[in-house]
């Protein structure tokens, strides 16, 4: 990056909207717009997409304290009694290079929106049993973000304990700290709530949610620069699904009326393609990639501007 200066006026211009708009195929098969906007100033990413059931789910990245902040709101079903939304907020460590970082994302662009997105790799589901609840009020104690992303879920705002921990650890806070903005559930032998029959009973509730498609790593091209040096530079981006199941606590059944065992069949279906279209983010770009790997990085640049999976730099 140090050493290759490229930017035409037609780029600099297109960094100010650092914001990719991608179509995603879930695992369930359905296509959703998802948009990725990162904030270079704050070191922050904040990736959305609405289900057309019409639950809105954000992942945020708050890499200066290494959290990520999952949060998902839920529209309210009439005829099982529910209106208005619920809305869940998941407070959990951020490890390093799960995502690309904010500068990176802020220079992706794309030369097909059109195109439907498939990620290169599957990275499963991780099982997140959470086990605190946050106390809004004290959540900037782990970013000054969850306050303002979360303030819809006053109760149901929840983390790790064993993510305080590393996070004490890494970021030198104080555990005692970081734990008293939050609280203990009391009680600690719940039933799952598709084990519960009555609705007011306090129960553990599943909600699992999948990132279909985001940029998890960085590619590295050869080319030469203005003096004819060979020099690598990041050109393209690897890119990953990944699904979350949170286990958290709820006071009552009612609150997790999605929780049941044949929902969470048809969401576990595995999707077959995830291997299709691998290494291009793009579909027909195959000029472009010859051209990136062994050419003049300046003769490239018009082209740069509305290529697909490349990083500008
Ligand atoms: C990025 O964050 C800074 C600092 O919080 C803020 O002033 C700025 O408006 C943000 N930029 C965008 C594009 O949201």
């Amino acid at each position: 990056m140090c050493c290759l200066v490229l930017v035409s006026s037609l780029l600099t211009q297109s960094i100010a909207n650092a914001q990719l708009t991608v179509n995603v195929k879930n695992k369930g098969g359905e296509v959703v717009r998802q948009s990725i906007i990162s904030n270079t100033t704050q070191d922050t990413i904040h990736l959305e997409f609405t289900k057309t059931d019409g639950t809105l789910i954000t992942q945020f990245v708050d890499f200066a304290n290494e959290i990520q902040i999952f949060r998902a709101i839920i529209q309210g079903e009439e005829e099982r009694g529910f209106t208005g939304h619920q809305v869940m907020c998941f407070v959990t460590r951020f490890i390093r290079h799960e995502f690309i970082s904010s500068d990176a994302m802020s220079k992706l662009r794309q030369k097909n929106p059109g195109a439907i997105r498939h990620p290169e790799e599957d990275k499963g589901v991780e099982t997140v049993q959470t086990d605190l609840l946050v106390d809004l009020n004290e959540a900037s104690l782990f970013s000054p973000y969850v306050l303002s992303l979360c303030s819809g879920a006053k109760e149901s705002t929840y983390t790790r304990d064993s993510d305080l921990k590393l996070l004490a650890h890494t970021l030198g806070k104080d555990y005692t700290q970081l734990l008293s903005a939050t609280s203990r559930r009391s009680g600690n032998t719940l039933q799952r709530c598709n084990d519960v029959a009555e609705i007011w009973r306090p129960c553990l509730c599943h909600y699992q949610t999948c990132i279909g498609w985001f940029p998890c790593g960085l590619k590295y091209c050869k080319g030469k620069d203005s003096t004819g040096k060979v020099v690598s530079y990041r050109c393209g981006i690897k890119t990953c699904s990944k699904c979350r199941e949170f286990e958290y606590y709820v006071s009552r059944k009612q609150l997790c009326l999605w929780d049941e065992p044949v929902w969470g069949v048809t969401q576990a279906a595995p999707q077959q393609d995830s291997m299709h279209d691998a290494n291009n983010m793009d579909d027909n770009n195959n000029d472009d990639e010859d051209s990136k790997v062994n050419g003049v990085v300046e003769e490239t640049a018009d082209k740069i501007s509305d290529d697909a999976n490349i990083l500008k730099k």
